[in-house]
């Protein structure tokens, strides 16, 4: 299932489910020119990454093909964040997305009830009205 695994993570940078994390300076840092001292808070932010166009040309079309071979450079793709504390549950979402998906599709022919239904961030992408949709099983 790669290439669903790819349509979801594409997906998830574009609207990242987690906007960010907070780490703290356990040393005093200067990142491109900035001083940023021992003991401060930091926070990074998902969609700042995960939509530069620098590292991710075009990066609002949904593009699967771009996560394929050996993928986007480490710590550019970061919906799960990266380093030691990675997401701890990121295998089991992926299981739950990918099993989701393929029931979905494999047995429901399915349309939104609100085309162009608006997101907003609260602070995870949740759908104004709770995304309605219509299923039809394939064998109906
Ligand atoms: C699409 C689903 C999910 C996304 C996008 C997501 C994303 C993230 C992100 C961005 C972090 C912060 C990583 C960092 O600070 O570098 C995180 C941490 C964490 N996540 Fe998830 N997560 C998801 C699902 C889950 C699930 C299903 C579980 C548990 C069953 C889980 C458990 C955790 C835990 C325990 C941490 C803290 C890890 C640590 O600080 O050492 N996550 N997740």
């Amino acid at each position: 299932m790669k290439y669903s695994w790819n349509v979801i993570s594409e997906v998830m940078r574009i609207t990242p489910p987690i906007l960010g994390a907070y780490r703290e300076a356990i040393v005093d840092i200067n990142y491109e020119g900035y001083d940023i001292p021992k003991g401060w808070k930091l926070y990074w932010n998902t969609g700042l990454t995960s939509l530069d166009p620098e590292i991710f040309p075009n990066s609002r079309r949904l593009e699967p093909s771009r996560l394929e071979e050996d993928g986007p450079a480490p710590y550019t793709y970061i919906t799960f964040g990266g380093g030691p504390r990675i997401c701890l549950g990121k295998e089991f979402a992926r299981l739950e997305m990918l099993v989701f998906l393929h029931i979905l599709i494999r047995k429901f022919t399915w349309k939104l009830l609100v085309p162009n239904e608006k997101f907003i961030y609260d602070p995870m992408p949740t759908p104004l009205q709770g995304l309605p949709i219509s299923l039809q099983p394939h064998n109906y």
